[in-house]
């Protein structure tokens, strides 16, 4: 009998993780990075939000897919979502996704939100599918602290 059980596990994102969901993550386009996704800020952000942030591994335990999630107390937020091309299309991205929603349910969050380029309409498509809806009467402003300049 056939094997139907998916050839990926997944788990919490660790620190040890940082080298190969980074590399992952510049090697993805619609994911956009900046200083604050170096070591120390990504570091920081899974101290404020323990296992919530979710890898996907392949049978040999190789890291195929990443997403980070968080709370501010109130809302939710996935960033940073990517599945490795030759992983894709296999329910990977809907599992982290899942997994992450329902994390945040226990922690009694009601909303998630996920930024999105204006041009990546694959993203959104994913994220529509999802059961996420744009919110036509928002739009994100962002400025630089002092740390940032
Ligand atoms: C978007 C992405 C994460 C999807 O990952 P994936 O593992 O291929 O997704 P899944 O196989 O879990 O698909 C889940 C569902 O979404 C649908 N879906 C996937 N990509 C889609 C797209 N571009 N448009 C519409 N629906 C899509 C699938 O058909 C599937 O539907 P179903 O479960 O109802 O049958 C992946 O394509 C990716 O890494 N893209 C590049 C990075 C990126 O742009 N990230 C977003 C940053 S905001």
């Amino acid at each position: 009998m056939a094997d139907a059980s998916p050839d990926f596990a997944v788990r919490p994102m660790t620190a040890a993780d940082y080298d190969a969901v980074h590399a992952l993550w510049q090697a993805t386009p619609g994911v956009g990075l900046d200083p604050s996704d170096e070591r120390a800020p990504t570091e920081r952000y899974l101290q404020r939000n323990p296992g919530l942030s979710l890898v996907g591994v392949d049978s040999e335990g190789k890291i195929i897919a990443a997403v980070l999630c968080g709370h501010d107390g109130r809302r939710g937020y996935l960033s940073h979502m990517a599945v490795a091309p030759a992983a894709r299309g296999a329910g990977l991205g809907r599992q982290l996704t899942e997994q992450c929603l329902a994390a945040l349910a226990g922690q009694g969050v009601l909303k998630c939100n996920v930024r999105i380029f204006a041009d990546n309409h694959a993203a959104a498509g994913f994220w529509r599918r999802m059961g996420f809806a744009p919110r036509q009467d928002l739009s994100v402003m962002q400025r630089t602290t002092a740390a940032g300049e």
